[in-house]
């Protein structure tokens, strides 16, 4: 059989790992496959840039989007990032040339991946994104053709290794957000700029795919409620550690009554669970189904070579001509993901709050989560936690940390404005949603 002419775009962390393990691995790649992969083309910003693999044998393009419609490669491998630009202009080049794709994009897919999908069966060319998901975890061909018919109830997971990687951190040291981030910029796990991943918006990317393969609706990015881990203190995780549970980043989704429920939070596991186990830059997605029960596929989220390692197992896939529909079924069939109402949500809450040092400031709490019906597990007050964190105005407070049972969203939020409004507590309180596994 004749070599797969590969074309790659993006030389960077991914793209330069992807061409090492293809020349490293490709006596053994041709045995499994029958056939030799070659990387034939390739392009970047920078031509002259030393990515510590030797690009020369490789024709170069300026453009990718030239790359992607010359006609001169078998596979288009977009590895430059963004949503918009030269990564969606030079894939919908491919798929317009009936070229197939393999990318590691969520932001492209988060937002553009049914009309990419819609424009790959329409060429009948394939598009991969393993890598786009939890990095080296192989999640979406789990979805896609590892579970037969077995439908998914619920999907959840850590999907972003930076935030795993701070709460261990303060979970295991007692340090703060802060210091805890800047370690993770020095080590290259955070970005310059990390409000994209501590906020939870890389996480929301890529749990509106899984949503979407899971239930077989539309990608949408932008019905994920979205919490970040920047409002996460010390105080939480050490009370949250005393009562049996730590906090994690999580990215879940699950079909009830009135739509789809996506979210992404800071969460409440208890410490016996299984992802409560998934610490540092590690992620994990767990797939709750009908027939198979629960899967919990863990390992590295992100790094050069184990996202080229997916990226290499779409090409292995199209080069073995494999067919397959990008998001699990035909994109017209795919339906309109309708956003599940928080308020209505269902669960156990997490709630610390500081109330002034006076008589009837705690007998108040309790009167308004009595009239919410919000039953109460616990109640445990401890001095002011927040003393040690800056910024905090003087005042004699108390910390009152409520778990509460299983009750309705609106139901707890009511309560708190009420309590708010009685005078009774100091600052903001903290509310962090509990999911038992
Ligand atoms: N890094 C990870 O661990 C990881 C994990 C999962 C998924 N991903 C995804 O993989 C993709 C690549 O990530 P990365 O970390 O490898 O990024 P990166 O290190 O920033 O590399 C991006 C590459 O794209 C090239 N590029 C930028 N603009 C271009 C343009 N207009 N034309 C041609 N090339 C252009 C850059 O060229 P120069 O080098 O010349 O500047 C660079 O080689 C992203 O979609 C990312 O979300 C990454």
């Amino acid at each position: 059989m004749r070599p797969l002419r590969i074309g790659i775009a993006g030389l960077g962390t991914v793209g330069a790992a992807l061409i090492r393990i293809l020349t490293e691995d490709g006596d053994a790649i041709a045995r499994k496959l029958g056939r030799r992969l070659i990387v034939s083309a390739v392009s970047a910003r920078s031509r002259s840039r030393d990515r510590g693999v030797d690009i020369s044998p490789f024709k170069w393009f300026d453009d990718p989007v030239a790359l992607a419609r010359s006609g001169e490669i078998d596979l288009y491998v977009e590895l430059i990032g963004g949503e918009d630009g030269p990564a969606l202009a030079s894939v919908t080049a491919a798929l317009e040339n009936g070229c197939p794709v393999v990318t590691a994009n969520k932001a492209l897919l988060a937002r553009h991946g049914v009309a990419l999908a819609a424009a790959a069966e329409a060429a009948h060319a394939q598009l991969g994104f393993e890598a786009a998901v939890a990095g080296g975890i192989p999640v979406i061909k789990t979805l896609r053709e590892g579970l037969g018919s077995a439908a998914i109830t619920r999907v959840y997971g850590i999907m972003n290794g930076t935030c795993n990687y701070i709460l261990t951190r303060m979970g295991n040291e007692g340090i703060g957000f802060e210091e805890c981030l800047k370690d993770a910029q020095t080590l290259g796990y955070a970005e310059a700029d990390p409000t994209f991943d501590v906020e939870g918006f890389d996480t929301a990317h890529k749990l509106a795919i899984l949503a979407s393969l899971c239930f077989e609706t539309e990608i949408s990015a932008d019905q994920v409620l979205v919490e970040g881990i920047s409002r996460i203190t010390q105080a939480d995780i050490k009370v949250a550690a005393d009562l049996g549970y730590k906090i994690k980043l999580l990215g879940m989704a699950r079909k009830v009554e009135n739509g789809i429920e996506q979210r992404v939070h800071p969460t409440l596991v208890r410490k016996s669970s299984a992802i409560a186990g998934v610490d540092g830059v590690l992620n994990a997605v767990a797939l709750e189904t009908n027939h198979v029960q629960e899967l919990l596929l863990a390992g590295p989220g992100a790094g050069g070579e184990a996202t080229a390692a997916s990226v290499l197992s779409d090409i292995l896939d199209i080069a073995r001509g494999t067919q397959v529909p990008p998001l699990g079924v035909p994109s017209s069939e795919l339906k309109p993901c309708e956003r599940a109402p928080m308020r209505i949500h269902e669960g156990g809450y997490y709630i610390r709050l500081n109330a002034r040092d006076v008589p009837g400031a705690l007998a108040a709490i309790a009167t308004r989560m009595g009239e919410g019906n919000i039953s109460l597990e616990s109640v445990i007050q401890r001095p002011d936690l927040r003393a040690s964190e800056p910024g905090v105005e003087e005042e004699t407070s108390r910390t009152v940390v409520l778990i509460t049972h299983e009750t309705i969203e609106s139901a707890v939020r009511e309560a708190l404005e009420r309590i708010a409004r009685d005078g009774f507590i100091v600052g903001q309180p903290q509310l962090i949603r509990i999911e038992e596994f």
